[in-house]
């Protein structure tokens, strides 16, 4: 394996995941990359590493442009393993290489390799020559830990933001001028929504300091590098990082003997009697990480579940908690609804969950004992489509 050259003396020497399909609970059914690069200057510089598992790949690409040893920094742009996993491995290789990371980053390896490095910390706006070459560093709190930071390399207008602009792609193809556009923004669209979704504030901050570089390429740590394609991701994240909503629809739902699923469908139907597009979801079939992908714009946020034992359908209690997390804000309504036998508990808790994202609900909850029939599904419709108009 090789590397692949981003411009003269710039490489990627990442590693290829394709059977990836886990990462911490996001379902990535097109794999994932981690990319590292290598500058090739008077001092031979490395930007992030590989998930420990891949450093022998990573290892290959370095050396069939360089002999590793020749390498005299490691930059950790973030701690998370996916880059660090293969750092201390490296530097056992390179003793005398230094590692440059933001103090929370040095906080972060040390927590997790308890091992001292030869460290040189940086802040924002610090500037590090390597030859004919600046490199540029940019803190970038949340974007996705405390220590992620952004290496800019100023004369080649290169980014590498690390988590920012990724997505969870496997591909041959390293640039998103070869691969299929809709593919890729798709994609990171999921990867925002699923990861970056809950730091829309701290991504406001770093696009406001990105925007006064200039840049030609993106090459995030993850996925495809953007070099035709910027302004478009850029504006992506200017709208996400809003929390912007369309006026559209999901709803949600688990069901026991399908009277849940009814009621959803009545609730659809409202939607799509007052051209709202709308969209069902079935929990049973749909991964809460797809669901995220659709609900960061979207503006009508319908969840139900039967109660089951006293409680919500483990499923609807997953993907609640997981949204929660996520805390998708501003501007959305939500519903909850569901039917039930005797207790009828698991309405009341969806709606606590809603209410807890900071949802407005101008609709009571929508209870029906055991099976809902023609009348009281007619009735759900009217009662929905009156709030719509
Ligand atoms: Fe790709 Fe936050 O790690």
């Amino acid at each position: 394996m090789k590397a692949v050259k981003l411009k003269e003396g710039i490489y990627w020497v990442g590693s290829i995941d394709w059977d990836l399909r886990n990462f911490h609970g996001y379902l990535t059914q097109r794999g994932s990359t981690y990319n590292a690069y290598l500058l090739i200057d008077e001092k031979i510089t490395l930007i992030d590493t590989v998930k420990h598992y891949c450093y022998d790949e990573m290892m290959e690409r370095i050396s069939s442009v360089i002999d590793p040893l020749k390498i005299n920094y490691v930059i950790s742009n973030h701690v998370e393993m996916d880059h660090s996993g293969s750092l201390i491995k490296l530097t056992e290789l390179l003793p005398q290489a230094t590692v440059i990371t933001s103090p929370n980053g040095k906080k972060g390896l040390l927590r997790h390799f308890k091992k001292d490095l030869n460290w040189k910390e940086v802040k924002s706006g610090e500037e590090l020559s390597i030859g004919r070459w600046n490199l540029l560093f940019q803190l970038m709190p949340m974007v996705h830990w405390p220590d992620s930071m952004a290496t800019y390399l100023k004369e080649e207008k290169i980014l590498f933001p690390n988590d920012a602009f990724g997505q969870h792609v496997s591909s041959y193809e390293r640039f998103d001028d070869e691969v299929i556009s809709e593919i890729i923004l798709e994609e990171a669209k999921k990867y925002y929504a699923n990861i970056v979704l809950p730091f829309g504030s701290q991504v406001q901050k770093a696009l406001a300091v990105l925007s006064q570089l200039e840049i030609e390429m993106i090459a995030p740590s993850h996925g495809i590098i953007w070099r035709s394609h910027i302004a478009e991701i850029l504006a992506k994240y200017v709208k996400w990082s809003n929390n912007e909503t369309a006026e559209k629809a999901l709803v949600i739902y688990d069901t026991m003997w399908e009277s849940t699923e009814k009621i959803a469908l009545a609730i659809y139907k409202a939607f799509e009697d007052s051209d709202i597009k709308a969209k069902m979801v079935n929990l049973q079939h749909s991964h809460i990480s797809d669901v995220m992908t659709e609900l960061i714009d979207t503006k009508y946020i319908c969840v139900g579940s039967p109660t089951l034992n006293n409680n919500m359908l483990p499923t609807v209690a997953a993907f609640l908690t997981y949204m929660k997390g996520l805390a998708p804000k501003q501007d959305r309504v939500g519903l909850a609804f569901g039917s039930y036998g005797w207790g009828g508990q698991s309405i009341a808790q969806v709606e606590d969950f809603l209410k807890e994202c900071g949802f407005a609900l101008p609709l009571e909850s929508i209870k029906v004992n055991y099976i809902p029939d023609e009348q009281e599904l007619l009735d759900i419709t009217n009662k929905v489509k009156a709030v719509l108009k």
